[in-house]
């Protein structure tokens, strides 16, 4: 298997501007010279605070957003621009599913005219799976038809779902409309922004393992969007934790949850919850601890005098482990 999905030295900025003749002041990096590569099958997460560039970088793989610089490819092909990713018609192998499902779901639809949709436009796959080819697409209504109940079944919901309208469903019964929705057109990627993140704790819970079911079976790779690390260890293979546009350490699951190199990696995780009294007790020691070392090693993590800060160029620890972090020669 090899990279579905490669990213180089992205860059999105965004102008801001000011003054009576509305001129540009200013640039917000929302997203500052990242790299990353999605593996066929694989789940990639990305992990970061509100505002640090993660859905600017979604936005960007499914065409919502252009590139300032950089370059996106797609099994080799250069996808960077929306027109290129138009003539690919990226949109069939490439679906987005987003944290409101109340506002990606036309409420004046019925469930199966929804699921219809994307059936029509690109047919139907003769069978579910990314693994699948994609050659023969059948435009027949009885297989529409039969995909739909096929496809409601997979993500656990009951065929009478078909004639009834999104506000009858619950935020986690929506999230399953829409990932069967996503579904539909046979995706190789799934980028997922923050989709547990509007629901219930016990909600959230069973939504991921459905998902996680789903990309199992049918090898579907994922993006995986989150502010919540505990969130993304139990989906991912690979993680990148985003701080203010940058990456400022990439690595496999283990390696994040294991050998935490950056500060901000570290306070993420010292900011999971505990479920013990003891735990809990643990986790403010931790946070104290990270606190301390940021205070006084700050220039080893961002660049001197940074606003926003800054964090440096990854350096490689391992093949997959790599961490922002000042390098020995430029140490003051
Ligand atoms: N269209 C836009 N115009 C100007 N600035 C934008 C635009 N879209 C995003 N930004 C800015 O870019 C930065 C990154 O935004 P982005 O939505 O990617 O963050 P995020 O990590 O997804 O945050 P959240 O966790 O809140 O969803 C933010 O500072 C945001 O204000
Ligand atoms: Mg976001």
């Amino acid at each position: 298997m090899g990279p579905l999905l490669e990213i180089k030295n992205l860059k999105v900025y965004y102008a801001e501007r000011a003054g009576f003749f509305n001129q540009v002041v200013d640039y917000i990096r929302a997203v500052d010279d990242i790299s990353l590569t999605i593996e066929e099958g694989k789940t990639y997460g990305l992990v970061g605070q509100s505002g640090s560039g993660k859905s600017t970088i979604g936005k960007i793989i499914v065409g919502l957003e252009e590139a300032t610089e950089g370059s996106v490819s797609y099994k080799g092909q250069d996808v960077t621009t929306k027109k290129q990713k138009k003539a690919l018609n990226l949109n069939k192998d490439v679906q987005m599913v987003f944290q409101d499902s109340q506002s990606s779901l036309n409420p004046r639809k019925t469930i199966g005219d929804i699921l219809a949709e994307p059936l029509k436009n690109f047919g139907v796959p003769n069978k579910i799976g990314a693994q699948h080819s994609d050659a023969d697409r059948s435009f027949d209504p009885d297989k529409i038809d039969a995909r739909i109940r096929e496809l409601l079944a997979i993500v656990g919901l009951p065929e009478r779902t078909i004639t009834q309208y999104p506000f009858q469903f619950s935020g986690g019964q929506r999230q399953r409309i829409v990932v069967a929705r996503a579904l539909a057109t046979n995706p190789k990627l799934i980028v997922a922004d923050e989709p547990v993140s509007a629901l219930d704790l016990s909600v959230q819970a069973q939504v991921l393992n459905f998902m996680k079911e789903i990309q199992k079976t049918y090898g579907i790779s994922f993006l995986f969007i989150s502010h919540d690390l505990g969130v993304v260890r139990y989906m991912t293979d690979n993680i990148a934790i985003m701080h203010h546009g940058r990456f400022v350490e990439v690595g496999t699951t283990d390696e994040i949850f294991e050998n935490p190199q950056h500060i901000y990696t570290k306070r993420l995780l010292a900011s999971i919850p505990s479920q013990t009294v003891a735990g809990r007790k643990a986790k403010r020691e931790e946070r104290i601890a990270v606190e301390k070392e940021f205070d006084e090693n700050r220039d080893r993590y961002y660049e001197e005098n940074s606003d926003p800060l800054r964090a440096y160029d990854l350096v490689k620890l391992t093949d997959t482990h790599a961490v922002s972090i000042q390098k020995e020669d430029e140490e003051s």
